[in-house]
C-alpha cells in the first residue's frame, strides 16, 4: 500500500475525530457555555454545566488539540474554529458534527444487521439519547437555507396558495422548520405539522411559539398514513425527506393526499434524487447520497429517483412537474389535483 494513500486515510480519520471532539462539546453546551464566560478552566465550566470535571479536563485537551479552543494560565476560550461549532450562530458548523456522529451510530447498526437481514426499522435513529435532541436542528441547518434561498422563489406554489390565504400542512415535519420557514416567508398562510415522533412535535411547538408563530402554525404527533382529521381540507401538502419512510404504501398514499387537498391544490415533495446511473454516485456531491442509501435499508427505505415519484403522481390522476436543484442531487416534485 503505498504511503500517499495511507496518509489519506489518516487524514480522514483525524477529520472525523475533530468532528467527534465537536459533537461532544456541542450536545453538552460546552462551546455556547465558553462564549459566555469568555476565558474558563475545566472545574469552572463543569460546575457551570453540571458536568464531570474530569471529563470536561480531557474533553478541553482534545478541543485544543483540535484547535476550537486557545488557552492562558489553565484557561480555556474558544478560537474561530470553536465559535463556528456554537449551534446558536449563523451557518453553524453543527449540522456537520451531529450529522458525522450519527453517521457513525448506523453504520454501526448496519454492519451488525448486514448477518441477518433485519431492518428493525426508524426507532434506531432515536436510539442514541445525546444526538436524537439534535436531529431536528441538523436537518434544519442542513436544508433550511437552501429552501429558502433558492426553493422557495423557484417554485411558484408557495406564492400562489399565500395569494388566497391558503392553508399548508407538512407530514413528516420533524422540528417543523419548513413551516416556520413558509410562515415568516407568507404572512397569509397557515400551517399544520404532523410527525410520528412525540420529540419532534414538542420541538416544533416550542419552536413555533419562539418564533411568534403559534396561532398560524399547529403540529400534531400522527402517522402519515393513519387515519388523522385535517381542520380543513389542504391548499398544499408538503413532504421533505418523508416520502421514501413510506414509498411501500405509496398505492394508499398518493389517493390518500389527493382526497385531502383543495381542488387546484398542491402536493410538494422534497427527496434526495438518486441518480439514473451507478457512476454518478462517485461524484463528491453524491457520496453522502449513497451512505445514507446504505443506512436507510436499516430502516425499510430506500432513496427514490424523481421520475419514480412523477409516476406515482400520475397513477393517482396528478400531473406533476420537477424541479432539480444542487446539481440535480435535490428534486422538487410538484403535484396538482387538477
Ligand atoms: C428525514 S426526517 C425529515 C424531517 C423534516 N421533514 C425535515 O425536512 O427536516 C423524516 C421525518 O418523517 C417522520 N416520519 C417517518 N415516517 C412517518 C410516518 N409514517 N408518520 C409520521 N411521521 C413519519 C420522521 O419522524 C421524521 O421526522
Amino acid at each position: 500500500m503505498s504511503d500517499s494513500l495511507k496518509q489519506q486515510f489518516r487524514a480522514y480519520a483525524q477529520g472525523s475525530s475533530a468532528l467527534h471532539v465537536a459533537f461532544i462539546g456541542i450536545v453538552n453546551g460546552l462551546f455556547e457555555a465558553l462564549n459566555t464566560m469568555g476565558f474558563a478552566d475545566a472545574t469552572d465550566l463543569a460546575r457551570r454545566l453540571d458536568l464531570d470535571t474530569a471529563y470536561v479536563a480531557r474533553w478541553c485537551d482534545a478541543a485544543y488539540a483540535f484547535e476550537y479552543l486557545d488557552e492562558q494560565d489553565g484557561r480555556f476560550c474558544l478560537t474561530e474554529r470553536g465559535q463556528a461549532m456554537r449551534p446558536s450562530v449563523p451557518q453553524s458548523l453543527m449540522p456537520i458534527a451531529v450529522h458525522t456522529m450519527l453517521g457513525a451510530h448506523m453504520a454501526e447498526r448496519a454492519a451488525a444487521f448486514m448477518r441477518t437481514g433485519v431492518r428493525p426499522g426508524e426507532q434506531v435513529v432515536a436510539e442514541r439519547e445525546t444526538i436524537i435532541p439534535w436531529f431536528g436542528a441538523m436537518l434544519e441547518g442542513n436544508f433550511a437555507p437552501l429552501f429558502e434561498n433558492t426553493i422557495c422563489p423557484a417554485v411558484p406554489a408557495f406564492a400562489e396558495v399565500n395569494s388566497h390565504r391558503g392553508f399548508a400542512v407538512d407530514l413528516g415535519c420533524g422540528n417543523g422548520w419548513y413551516l416556520r420557514a413558509l410562515a415568516r416567508r407568507y404572512p397569509n398562510l397557515h400551517g399544520l405539522g404532523l410527525d410520528g415522533f412525540a420529540e419532534n412535535i414538542a420541538q416544533a411547538r416550542r419552536l413555533a411559539q419562539a418564533e411568534g408563530f403559534a396561532d398560524r402554525l399547529v403540529f400534531v404527533e400522527g402517522d402519515i398514513l393513519a387515519d388523522y382529521e385535517l381542520p380543513e381540507r389542504a391548499d398544499l401538502i408538503a413532504m421533505n425527506r418523508a416520502l421514501h419512510h413510506v414509498w411501500d404504501r405509496r398505492a394508499v398514499l398518493f389517493p390518500k393526499l389527493r382526497s385531502q387537498l383543495k381542488a387546484g391544490g398542491f402536493v410538494v415533495i422534497w427527496e434526495p434524487n438518486w441518480p439514473s446511473e451507478r457512476a454518478l454516485l462517485r461524484d463528491p456531491s453524491r457520496k453522502g447520497m449513497a451512505f445514507q442509501n446504505l443506512t436507510e435499508h436499516i430502516q425499510g427505505n430506500h432513496l427514490l429517483k424523481a421520475d419514480e415519484i412523477v409516476a406515482a403522481f400520475r397513477q393517482a390522476g396528478m400531473p406533476a412537474e420537477v424541479y432539480l436543484f444542487a446539481n440535480g442531487n435535490e428534486a422538487v416534485i410538484v403535484g396538482r389535483n387538477v
